[in-house]
């Protein structure tokens, strides 16, 4: 393996010569109080931080940032922390997904354009995770990614609740007329106790495991509570090990090989994991320079079983799976899938890393053949209405949707379906099926998480908890329903999807995979010529970059010149 010394150190070209542009740069470094000891022959090592104050899941991170530090000076390296783009979840609109691409370009480029030698990334908040890891994949320097950790776990009348999970079933509840104003308002202080990411199985956690299981984090790093005493450990640990990373110049393409990205599949599939993860995995892959594919992923899907019992799917959190062993405990029951020469980034094969692991919770993580569910986590989804696929969560559906045939009510965007979704003319029933349009990569856009399309006030009233919907937008990890997802190609880039009108026949079957628009091909053409391009909303800035860049859901919605290997040249220091 190729070692570093002294003279190849990266940050070293910055500052080591003896011209006028090196002595600027110490200088400039000891302008901010930096003895030249300090940084001068020393592995300088990036805290890249998605701390802020809008970003409630990372709210500790300012904290772990100071022992990430104190654990690279410990191991005789120079910590510098940049903080990149904070993505809340929650917060920011119109969806974090339109800036997951410019958080990866962020993290790139702060690592490419200053004088670095490795990298501890810290996030965690849904977008961040693959954000920080697409970014710094394509510089292939050292890296460790730290998580954030979920949040404690809270209870509500004595019930276990769970981050965004239980927000909408009691959102439902209080539609229905179950949940009065007084308990609705104080349902504002609960169930997100704390810093750290959705303790629920959201996206956020299937992310920081598939990170793990693919070799980015610490064994065991992803379950650990943002607000246990291990967490700052891990934090101490992170800085610690990247200073050895650089030395033994361990970068991600040493490792992650195709089979890291195969056991990170099978990790999100035992544990019932978000269906973002699709679009995420195919994004950091593609980066990586790794062919993956939606078809591989349902193959995977269907030889899994999901034995995580956690929320949305069970009845635990991650707090729950922290004690029950996490991750390396979870592997232990996957050992006939997973590629266990594969290796970390300290080289540490999965097979040495849970040799020693044990389950200590079968509730939490089940035996194999008490499976949390029949269905599996993810299952793509061809047909003429989605010719380029569209996923679905299983066990999340209700089972008579699992094979079904209704009338289409169409929505053309996200704010047509909220002025009629409550209007009690609107002539809907439980066996319609739900369409909404223009939510895709471009049309939203940004695909925002308005795939759980809301029901029909009226039919809540009346009891009906779940229908048939379907749409080119995601759904957050943390809800549940009978869903389908990410269809491709969206209805602004003119996908059948744009095609489908109030009244049509729409059939979905599970079990062959298949989703229909029941019209005639004729009448299909005839639609297809009638359909005009919408015109883009955004027509300069970012947005405006960000339609001309973006690829579809199926391929990874990451923007089309930053996918790939291609070689970037290292900055000239002139
Ligand atoms: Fe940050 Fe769920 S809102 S992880």
């Amino acid at each position: 393996m190729p070692h570093k010394n002294l003279e190849n150190l990266r940050s070293q070209r910055w500052f080591a010569a003896d011209t006028m542009r090196a002595f600027a740069h110490r200088q400039r470094a000891q302008q901010m109080g930096m003895a030249r000891e300090q940084f001068l022959g020393k592995p300088v090592i990036a805290v890249i931080n998605t701390w802020s104050d809008l970003s409630p899941c990372h709210a500790h991170l300012r904290e772990r940032a100071t022992q990430v530090k104190a654990g690279i000076i410990a191991a005789g390296g120079c910590p510098v922390e940049l903080p990149a783009m904070s993505l809340g979840e929650v917060m920011v609109k119109p969806t974090t997904m339109m800036y997951r691409n410019f958080l990866a370009m962020e993290c790139e480029e702060l690592l490419r354009s200053l004088p670095i030698d490795g990298a501890v990334l810290m996030g965690g908040c849904d977008k961040t995770t693959p954000g920080l890891l697409m970014g710094a994949i394509s510089v292939d320097l050292p890296i460790i990614f730290c998580p954030a950790g979920p949040m404690l776990n809270d209870r509500w009348r004595g019930q276990t609740v769970g981050a965004g999970t239980h927000t909408k079933i009691f959102w439902d509840d209080y539609q229905a007329g179950e949940i009065n104003q007084a308990e609705w308002q104080s349902l504002e202080s609960r169930m997100t106790r704390s810093p750290g990411t959705c303790n629920t199985m959201g996206t956020a956690s299937t992310m920081t495991l598939i990170a793990e299981a693919m070799g980015l984090s610490l064994p065991g790093a992803a379950s650990i509570p943002a607000m246990d005493a291990a967490h700052s450990r891990l934090a101490w640990q992170c800085g610690h090990n990247s200073v050895d990373l650089v030395w033994r110049d361990r970068r991600p393409s040493q490792f992650l090989t195709r089979a890291s990205f195969l056991n990170g599949l099978v990790t999100w599939m035992a544990a019932g994991g978000s269906t973002n993860a699709a679009i995420h995995v195919l994004a950091i892959a593609k980066r990586a320079g790794i062919d993956l594919t939606l078809a591989e992923m349902d193959g995977i899907a269907r030889k899994i079983p999901l034995l995580v019992n956690i929320f949305p799917c069970g009845e635990y959190l991650m707090e729950d799976f922290y004690y029950a062993g996490g991750l390396p405990a979870l592997m232990t029951r996957l050992t006939d899938h997973l590629d266990l020469s594969a290796q970390n980034m300290m080289g540490q094969t999965i097979g040495e890393i849970i040799s020693t692991a044990k389950v200590t919770d079968e509730k939490v993580i089940r035996p194999l053949d008490k499976r949390v569910s029949p269905l599996p986590t993810l299952a793509v989804i061809f047909g003429n209405l989605c010719p380029d696929g569209a996923v679905i969560k299983p066990f999340a559906f209700s089972e008579k949707f699992l094979h079904h045939r209704g009338r289409a009510v169409v929505f053309d965007s996200n704010e047509h379906m909220l002025n009629q979704i409550n209007d009690p003319a609107l002539n809907i029933s439980e066996n319609d099926v739900l369409v909404l349009r223009q939510a895709g990569p471009v049309g939203a856009p940004g695909m925002p998480e308005w795939g759980a399309l809301p029901l029909p006030k009226k039919l809540l009233q009346q009891g009906v908890r779940d229908m048939l919907r379907l749409s080119d937008a995601r759904m957050s990890g943390t809800h549940f329903g009978s869903c389908i997802l990410h269809i491709a190609p969206e209805a602004a880039v003119g996908g059948t999807l744009a095609l489908v009108r109030t009244g049509d026949e729409i059939e979905f079957d599970y079990s062959m995979r298949s989703l229909k628009l029941l019209l005639s091909q004729d009448e299909l053409s005839q639609r297809r010529k009638d359909w005009k391009t919408p015109p883009p909303i955004y027509a300069r800035g970012y947005g405006k970059i960000y339609l001309n860049e973006v690829e579809q859901a199926n391929l990874g919605a990451d923007f089309r010149s930053l996918t790939g290997t291609a070689p970037t040249p290292e900055p000239p220091i002139y």
